[in-house]
């Protein structure tokens, strides 16, 4: 049965992803090397500090201290909130909204799962919050994508068996996340990226009619 939808926010529910990317490079620019669109796929879905981390290696810079690089971590958030500032109810990704409205329609349960602190600052500005049931996200959870705590954590406060979970993931760590959560997962963005998702979409605009005839058997038009 489907019990639930569980969500990633960033680069799934609205376009925040560009923006961890533009703060990241700015920080790599700074510290004198460059980071590229491909590089930065390894980002996606993961914390804060563990992408610093592997920003850091890709620039071969591993020598700096823990405080050091709390300082560089801090400056790229303030950056990124910075950029969070512009953000509007029209940043909510294409098909988003009518494709929660029909899930709720059929009593699908709904939650966000992202690692993100800064999830109930984005859900304000784009004023989404009272679409979903559920919200967990990187206040709350301590172990970051690609474990499974965010979601299995979303399926409990919705009292939804993993298996009756769909997750909608862009990110490589959240989908093996997802897996290893029990949960089927349906992948937003590149196909070859996301490959271990269970069907990859270009967005949940195009998910829509496939996902609710072939899943919940009903045709949404
Ligand atoms: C999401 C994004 C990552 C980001 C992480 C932490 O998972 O996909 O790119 O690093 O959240 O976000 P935060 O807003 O707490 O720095
Ligand atoms: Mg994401």
């Amino acid at each position: 049965p489907f019990e639930a939808a569980i969500f990633d926010l960033d680069g799934v529910i609205v376009d925040t992803a560009k923006f961890h990317y533009q703060a990241w490079r700015r920080l790599a620019g700074e510290l004198g090397f460059a980071f590229s669109e491909e590089q930065n796929e390894q980002l996606k879905g993961v914390s804060r500090m563990e992408s610093l981390e592997l920003l850091l290696r890709a620039g071969g810079i591993t020598d700096l201290m823990p405080e050091q690089k709390e300082t560089l971590a801090s400056r790229k958030n303030e950056w990124y909130k910075g950029l969070l500032e512009t953000l509007t109810p029209y940043d909510v990704l294409p098909g988003v909204c009518s494709f929660l409205g029909l899930l709720h329609s059929r009593g699908v349960r709904t939650a966000i799962a992202s690692a993100s602190k800064n999830a109930p600052l984005i859900l304000e500005k784009v004023r989404i919050r009272p679409l979903f049931d559920v919200v967990v996200d990187g206040n709350s959870i301590v172990r970051a994508k690609p474990d499974p705590e965010v979601f299995l954590e979303a399926a409990r406060q919705l009292g939804a068996s993993p298996d009756g979970c769909y997750v909608f993931e862009d990110a490589a760590a959240g989908v093996e996340g997802a897996i290893r959560a029990g949960m089927r997962v349906i992948g937003i963005g590149d196909g070859q990226m996301l490959a271990r998702a269970h069907l990859t979409v270009n967005s949940l605009e195009q998910l829509e009619p496939v996902f609710l005839l072939s899943h919940i058997g009903v045709n949404g038009h």
